[in-house]
């Protein structure tokens, strides 16, 4: 990569100076416990970021998005409670601003003596962030620029976001590479360019559209796609099944029939499902094999017969690459299918890579061991978008 790193920038020395650093904070919640973080994954990747430029004298501005507010402060979406976690976990106060660029944010920002860490409210509180049109960015992007003198991106789980704060910033400020997207980036390089084979790839998550463009890029390049989560519910309806009130996509189906066709038999399905009466920890449930869903259940896990065969095909891969829960593994009566496969890629005498928020989350939140893992990715999307050889605007930008 020709772009200028955070090991760049320290040697220029920061003792003074005011760094803009880009993360990703976009932590799941308890969803019966408001304001209670599940995982706090993302917050510690970007850590060693953060105690580096803290200790080596920086004024430090930490700016985030957190979920999917629709460009005005919505008290759901604050980042509060993860500036009290990210406090914790460096060990020294993070002042919270109350607004993005606003007067809250520049007074603290203003205050802020060497060392010190600030995180803004939620970027995406300001319709300038996401904007289509380009000078709405950049004027968002003028603001946010204004706060400091050098421009750290280590936000990998939204580089392949066109935002403000991840793209237009770049362009005001001296940029560099924090240390989680040039690791990240290199992980993934290497899984594309030369993924040591047999290379097996697991996808989980609950719409086949979402992977289409993935599951075509990787399609010539592996020996086995497995297809577990709410997806494969399309795919076995293309094969000629009836899935019940199991999540489908019905104008997806002649797609994955003509997918199914060109993968000769690449493409592994479950061949057994854990039918439930309702979306529901609570709900009756049965395992049914993939061919005979009844009509009035839906599919919420894979069976164990579909974790005994995917469990086989990733025993014997030297490289996995496993992106989507196998089913809701939120809710403990549909968890097994995601922490069987979850456990069979410890297991591979090879390297392995967990792509994404959701995955990656069940790792930690199912009390894997995290270091039984090659690589535990802190982007979904933008490791996806990496995989189909796409163009990531935060990459993109810094390279500039
Ligand atoms: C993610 O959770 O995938 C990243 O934080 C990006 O969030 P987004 O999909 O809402 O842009
Ligand atoms: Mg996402």
């Amino acid at each position: 990569m020709i772009l200028k790193t955070l090991d760049d920038l320290l040697g220029e020395g920061v003792s003074g100076r005011r760094v803009l650093v880009r993360a990703d904070l976009n932590v799941p919640f308890d969803k019966s416990n408001p304001g209670v973080i599940s995982d706090d994954g993302r917050a510690r990747a970007v850590l060693p970021t953060l105690i580096a430029l803290r200790d080596a004298g920086a004024r430090v501005i930490v700016m985030s998005h957190l979920g999917r507010p629709k460009g005005a402060p919505d008290p759901k979406y604050t980042l509060a409670p993860v500036a009290t976690r990210l406090g914790e976990l460096l060990g020294s106060e993070v002042v919270f601003a109350g607004d993005t660029v606003g007067p809250d944010a520049q007074a603290k920002a203003g205050a802020l003596t060497d060392g010190q860490v600030l995180l803004l409210e939620n970027l995406r509180f300001n319709e300038g962030e996401t904007a289509k049109d380009d000078a709405v960015r950049a004027a968002f992007a003028g603001e946010l620029a204004a706060f400091a003198d050098f421009y750290v991106d280590d936000a990998f789980g939204a580089v392949h976001r066109k935002h403000a704060s991840v793209y237009d910033v770049a362009a005001v400020l001296p940029h560099y590479a924090g240390g989680l997207v040039i690791k990240e980036v290199d992980v993934l390089k290497k899984v594309t360019e030369s993924p040591e084979q047999p290379y097996v790839v697991v996808l989980g998550g609950s719409k086949v559209s979402d992977k289409l463009a993935v599951i075509k890029a990787l399609l010539p390049k592996v020996d086995k796609l497995l297809v577990g989560g709410g997806m494969c519910f399309t795919f076995l309806k293309a094969q000629g099944h009836e899935v019940g009130k199991s999540l489908l996509e019905d104008e997806m189906v002649g797609t994955c029939r003509d997918l199914l066709s060109e993968a000769q038999g690449r493409i592994v399905l479950p061949v057994d499902v854990v039918a439930a009466t309702e979306f529901s920890a609570d709900a009756d449930h049965v395992t049914v094999p993939a061919s005979e869903i009844p009509a009035d259940r839906l599919g919420l896990d894979i069976g164990p017969e579909s974790v005994a065969l995917f469990a086989e095909a990733i025993g014997g891969a030297k490289t996995v690459f496993w992106n989507g829960p196998m089913g809701v593994f939120e809710l403990a009566p549909f968890a097994a299918g995601t922490r069987g496969v979850a456990e069979a890629i410890t297991k591979i005498d090879g390297f392995s890579v967990v792509g994404g928020g959701d995955s990656a989350a069940a790792v930690r939140t199912l009390g894997l061991d995290e270091s039984a893992f090659g690589h535990i990715s802190t982007g979904g999307g933008a490791s996806l978008e990496y995989l189909e050889g796409k163009t990531l605007p935060g990459i993109e930008a810094l390279e500039k």
